[in-house]
């Protein structure tokens, strides 16, 4: 099914189609112009970038997802519990970054046996991965209301109407740490600025560990994390017309210490120039230049806290996995 085909309680529009284009010719012309170039990483989450992160999720290297899910499948029912402890009302839960919602079912089914009335608000750039996270949700828990929204949180938003119960908003699968602390701190506000006082937030943050488990979770064997860089040349060869021969870039991740992430680049691996006909933009590219696409920061507890409460949050109550990995801490619009 497609998701226009499921009600949307917001009256904002769903990010078009033209609106979706200008925003990638503005980030193209804006990030390759400068040095270090840089793009931005909903770029990354075309349908084709959706379709290879979702493999990534299943990879041996990559930790945060299964992780994430194995705590859920752990404390879901703990969760959401806490979440609605102090209130009999309704919830409506809210997500950012949604992707295809492979976890977020785990949280549903528990809050709908505390709550009969559910209302799921996915939202989401990519309207592929809000199509099979509607699909799969549907199926699952056909009484859960589904309100998805394809946007894009950083430029637009979301503004919530007014709903007599609780809402319960959740930033899972490490998406906040694509964010340098200042740009985090933007959108946890904006999302504060949507809730009222008791209101839940929880969100999944990606812990600091050694560096080769890092590296390994960034530049898999099977090179899907790689495609799913390259794929954002790809991205600009289909939508805007550009002429990136994309054999001659090459996907690198690096652990930044001081600043507390991994980095994932496109190396140039000659001399070269490009034309974007769609940004009617050409770059040169010296042989060793990157591309910087994603940052993903590892967090601390003591920075989830800071970050937390800097954003109008106060701290609840926090869920790890047995080896630290990772966190999932729920947090009170304060
Ligand atoms: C790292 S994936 C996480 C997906 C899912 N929440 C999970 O835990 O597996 C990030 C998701 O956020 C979406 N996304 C990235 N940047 C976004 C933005 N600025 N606005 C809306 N969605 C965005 C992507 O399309 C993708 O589905």
């Amino acid at each position: 099914m497609n998701i226009a085909s499921y009600s949307n309680s917001f009256g904002a529009e769903n990010h078009s189609f033209l609106g979706a284009r200008a925003a990638l010719i503005h980030e193209v012309q804006r990030g390759l112009l400068k040095r270090p170039r840089s793009l931005v990483p909903w770029m990354l989450y075309d349908a084709e970038g959706s379709r290879l992160f979702e493999r990534i999720t299943a990879l041996p290297e990559y930790y945060p997802t299964r992780t994430e899910r194995e705590i859920f499948a752990e404390s879901a029912n703990e969760i959401v519990a806490a979440v609605c402890s102090r209130n009999p009302a309704p919830v409506r839960l809210l997500e950012l970054g949604a992707g295809t919602a492979a976890k977020t079912g785990i949280l549903l089914d528990a809050l709908s046996r505390l709550r009969k009335r559910v209302v799921y608000i996915p939202v989401d750039v990519s309207p592929d991965a809000l199509d099979a996270a509607c699909d799969s949700i549907a199926c699952l828990l056909p009484h859960v209301q589904l309100q998805p929204l394809v946007a894009n949180y950083v430029t637009h938003p979301p503004r919530l109407g007014s709903f007599n119960g609780t809402t319960f908003a959740i930033y899972i699968g490490s998406s906040i740490g694509n964010f340098s602390p200042e740009e985090a701190r933007t959108i946890l506000r904006n999302l504060r600025s949507q809730l009222r006082a008791g209101d839940a937030l929880l969100l999944g943050t990606d812990l600091v560990k050694d560096e080769a488990t890092l590296l390994r979770a960034y530049d898999d064997r099977q090179g899907v994390t790689a495609a799913f860089n390259l794929n954002l040349l790809h991205r600009l060869n289909r939508e805007l017309f550009a002429n990136f021969d994309t054999t001659c870039f090459r996907h690198l991740a690096r652990w930044n210490c001081a600043e507390s992430r991994i980095e994932m680049h496109l190396e140039s691996t000659r001399d070269q120039h490009v034309f974007i006909a769609g940004a009617q933009l050409g770059i040169h590219f010296e042989a060793s230049e990157t591309i910087h696409t994603e940052n993903s920061y590892k967090f601390t507890h003591a920075r989830i806290y800071t970050l937390l409460e800097d954003s109008g949050f106060c701290f609840q109550e926090v869920w790890t996995d047995r080896r630290e990995w990772y966190a999932v801490t729920l947090a009170r619009a304060t």
